[in-house]
């Protein structure tokens, strides 16, 4: 029955793109973070820089779209009594020092899977089921095992017959055309594309190849894989490319430093972090410099007395890490 397996997985699909991608991480902050740094500094008191991440007016690059604000209103749909709190979605990692990674299956699903929409081929005639979170790749792979079982049951309906006329499919069948939809069904019912009769394998594998990238680009739309990946769809040389540019959500934002969630128990998030006000990814939500010296300075009416000297946050003689927000945890995610 091999000969009705439709496609094998082309990678038309701008996966090229995808990869080269992947490769080259692009920066998550524009404009990106110089690897040259302030070198002079002789006390956290009084001469020590803003952190680089918020200078010069960057910006989080991160290809997700995502709204603090909205998610943390009380009144959002689906939210527990009292609305998300933020450890629902940032848990501490086993040390308390970060945070874990996100995770679309831990954290989105719940509220978001319908818009992954489903794996819609063929104008419908196969009954759908529900898209994969995955890579174009692994969707490419699920759309042609629908189609291949779809024409595995039904032989008939795609077999070559030489002579027959050019196929025009996905287009609904001429007017006045008796098919099988029609005689069974009511003069009411949308009209189902059908299938073309077939010339050469060629032809076939044509028309297999229409109904996939016609599904995958309603996939890629604003109203799917696009409601949260920016950039999924792109214009190429050959029409639409979809891809989905690597999330790369950073987990670490201040690489040079080292920094504990645990040490800072007695303060709450938002007393440090301005998730509430926040309706943009780009937003980059660390807290300044400034506020650390509140307690970090020497003790003066008050305020400071907390340890201040170099090596509470830095260790001397580390290589130079990269420069801004980065995954470092990359495998922890691979674990879950
Ligand atoms: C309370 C914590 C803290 C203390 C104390 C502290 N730093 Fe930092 N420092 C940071 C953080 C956070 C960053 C930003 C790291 C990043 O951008 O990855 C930073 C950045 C730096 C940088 C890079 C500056 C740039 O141009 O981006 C240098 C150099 C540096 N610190 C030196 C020092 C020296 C020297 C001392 C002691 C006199 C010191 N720091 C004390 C937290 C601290
Ligand atoms: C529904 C899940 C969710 C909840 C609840 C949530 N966050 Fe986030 N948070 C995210 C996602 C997704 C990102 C990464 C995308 C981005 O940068 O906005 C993120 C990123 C962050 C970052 C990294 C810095 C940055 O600008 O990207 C901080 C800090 C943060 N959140 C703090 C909070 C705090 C504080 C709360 C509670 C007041 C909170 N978050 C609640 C999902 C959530
Ligand atoms: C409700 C928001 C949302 C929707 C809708 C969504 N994604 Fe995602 N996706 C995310 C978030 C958040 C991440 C980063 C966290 C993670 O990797 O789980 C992500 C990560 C990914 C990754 C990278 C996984 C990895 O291991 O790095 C791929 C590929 C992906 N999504 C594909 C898709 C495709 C294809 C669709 C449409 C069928 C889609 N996503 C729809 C939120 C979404
Ligand atoms: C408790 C349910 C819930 C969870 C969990 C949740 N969302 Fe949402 N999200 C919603 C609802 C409801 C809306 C629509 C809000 C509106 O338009 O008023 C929404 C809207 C959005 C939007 C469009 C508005 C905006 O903020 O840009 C994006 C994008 C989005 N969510 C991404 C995500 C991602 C990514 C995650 C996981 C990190 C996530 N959501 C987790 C319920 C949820
Ligand atoms: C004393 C201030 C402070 C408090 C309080 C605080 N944070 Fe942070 N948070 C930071 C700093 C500084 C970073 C940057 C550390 C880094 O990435 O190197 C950070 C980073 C993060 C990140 C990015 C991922 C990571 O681990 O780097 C998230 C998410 C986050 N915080 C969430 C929270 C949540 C949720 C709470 C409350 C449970 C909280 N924070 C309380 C200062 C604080
Ligand atoms: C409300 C006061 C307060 C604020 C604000 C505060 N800290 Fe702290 N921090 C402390 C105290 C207290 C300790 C514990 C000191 C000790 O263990 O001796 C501490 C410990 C630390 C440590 C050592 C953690 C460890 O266990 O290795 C680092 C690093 C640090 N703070 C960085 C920061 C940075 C960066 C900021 C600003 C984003 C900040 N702190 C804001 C009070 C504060």
């Amino acid at each position: 029955m091999s000969r009705f397996m439709p496609i094998a997985v082309c990678a038309s699909i701008a996966l090229v793109a995808c990869v080269a991608a992947l490769a080259t991480r692009p920066p998550t902050t524009e404009p990106p973070v110089a690897d040259a740094v302030e070198n002079s500094i002789t006390s956290f008191a009084t001469d020590h820089p803003e952190w680089a991440v918020l200078r010069n007016d960057r910006r989080d690059a991160t290809p997700i779209r995502f709204g603090h604000a909205k998610h943390l209103d009380r009144t959002l749909l689906g939210a527990p009594p009292g609305g998300l709190q933020c450890v629902v979605c940032h848990a501490p990692e086993p040390t308390g020092r970060a945070m874990l990674p996100i995770s679309f299956d831990a954290h989105c699903r719940e509220c978001h899977a319908a818009d992954l929409g489903n794996i819609n081929v063929a104008e419908g005639i196969i009954a759908a089921e529900m898209t994969p979170h995955g890579s174009v790749a692994e969707i490419a792979l699920a759309l042609d095992r629908k189609l291949g079982e779809w024409a595995r049951q039904q032989p008939e309906k795609f077999a070559i017959t030489p002579d027959a006329a050019e196929p025009t499919a996905p287009e609904p069948p001429a007017e006045g055309v008796p098919t099988k939809e029609r005689r069974r069904g009511s003069a009411r019912d949308k009209p189902k594309a059908e299938v073309p009769a077939f010339s050469s394998i060629e032809e076939r594998d044509a028309w297999f190849t229409l109904q996939r990238s016609a599904a995958l680009e309603t996939l890629a739309s604003r109203s799917r894989c696009g409601y949260c990946h920016t950039n999924a769809i792109r214009p190429g040389p050959d029409g639409i490319h979809f891809e989905i540019p690597p999330p790369n959500v950073p987990d670490r934002w201040l690489p040079r430093a080292h920094f504990s969630h645990l040490s800072h128990e007695m303060l709450r998030c938002n007393e440090c972090h301005t998730a509430n006000e926040s309706h943009d990814t780009s937003h980059i939500l660390l807290p300044t410099m400034a506020s650390c010296r509140e307690c970090h300075a020497p003790a003066v009416n008050g305020s400071g007395g907390a340890p201040h000297d170099c090596v509470l946050c830095h260790t001397y003689h580390t290589d130079a890490p990269a420069s801004q927000g980065m995954r470092v945890v990359e495998d922890l995610r691979r674990k879950r």
